[in-house]
């Protein structure tokens, strides 16, 4: 017998990129090696999964994750992603009680994956920049007009999901945005009002309507003294944390152990493969 029968390698994708799971392949492959602890299993059975649920009220469904650098973020925004769109996925999760539950929401979305690079463009240039983008590919012809013709963005998010649900009646969309707060963090002051406002007018059209809005972040932008203009004026949208309290880089055991006596090892884990 060889070695190589004995051990089986799969190399590790240090970097995740988001729009790699535009990809189906890559999609299946994102949930198929991603560990859901018990702690995550809740979050998602308890946070993710409702919010992308059309039947259950929800004033706000946006969701932030939050973690420092390396904590799985990417990897668990690309897993949310990738059941929503593809119905079939949802029984390749790690937890087979959360791949149940996710059957409720499996398939039922259209998705738009992008991430913020450098950019001198406005956080409401982007978004809309990527929402036509992501439309055009999706064959839904939707224009945004020029924030200086209109008194807000609400109403055209609103205008974008009834062109939306004419062509994908029933669908949702998704929309995945990460590395906001590397953009945020470089934006002054007043530019960042601007963007904040941007961000709570989506909250409030995800209440309305099938628009569903995840945006990973590198920290609690809303506890971080900079942000402090987004407490007063809006209601931040649920957070979910992908790593210990302790704040340590350990993927495999993200965001579990508290009180539960998991994820004290120091050894990262990996998901089964089959
Ligand atoms: N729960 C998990 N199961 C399996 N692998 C994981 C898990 N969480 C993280 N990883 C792995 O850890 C590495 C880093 O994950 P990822 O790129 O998603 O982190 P990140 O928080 O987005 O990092 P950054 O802040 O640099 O963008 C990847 O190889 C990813 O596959
Ligand atoms: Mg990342």
């Amino acid at each position: 017998m060889k070695y190589r029968e004995l051990v089986s390698f799969d190399p590790v994708r240090e970097i995740m990129v988001l729009t790699a799971a535009d990809d189906r392949d890559q999609a299946r492959e994102d949930v198929r090696t991603y560990v859901i602890s018990d702690r995550m299993a809740e979050r998602f059975r308890e946070l993710i999964i409702p919010k992308l649920r059309f039947d259950l009220p929800g004033s706000k469904n946006c969701m932030f994750v939050v973690a420092t650098y390396g904590t799985g973020k990417t990897h668990l925004m690309s897993v949310i992603s990738a059941v929503a769109e593809h119905a079939d996925l949802a029984a390749e999760m790690t937890n087979v009680d959360v791949a149940a539950d996710a059957a409720v929401i499996a398939g039922r979305y259209k998705v738009i994956r992008s991430e913020i690079g450098s950019t001198r463009m406005s956080l409401r240039e982007i978004i809309c920049h990527d929402l036509e983008a992501g439309l055009a590919k999706l064959g839904v012809e939707f224009d945004f007009p020029d924030a200086a013709t209109v008194t807000n963005t609400k109403d055209s998010l609103v205008s974008m999901m009834e062109a939306f649900d004419a062509r994908y009646p029933g669908k949702g969309l998704l929309y995945v945005l990460d590395e906001l707060l590397d953009y945020l963090a470089k934006r002054r002051d007043l530019e960042l009002r601007e963007d904040l406002a941007i961000l709570r007018e989506i909250g409030e059209v995800s209440g309305r309507t099938r628009l569903r809005f995840v945006a990973g972040v590198q920290e609690a932008i809303y506890d971080n003294p900079r942000f402090r203009h987004a407490r007063r004026t809006s209601r931040h949208p649920s957070r979910m944390r992908t790593r210990s309290r302790s704040g340590r880089r350990r993927w495999g055991r993200v965001g579990q152990g508290r009180g539960t006596g998991q994820g004290s090892g120091s050894e990262p884990t990996r998901a089964p493969r089959s």
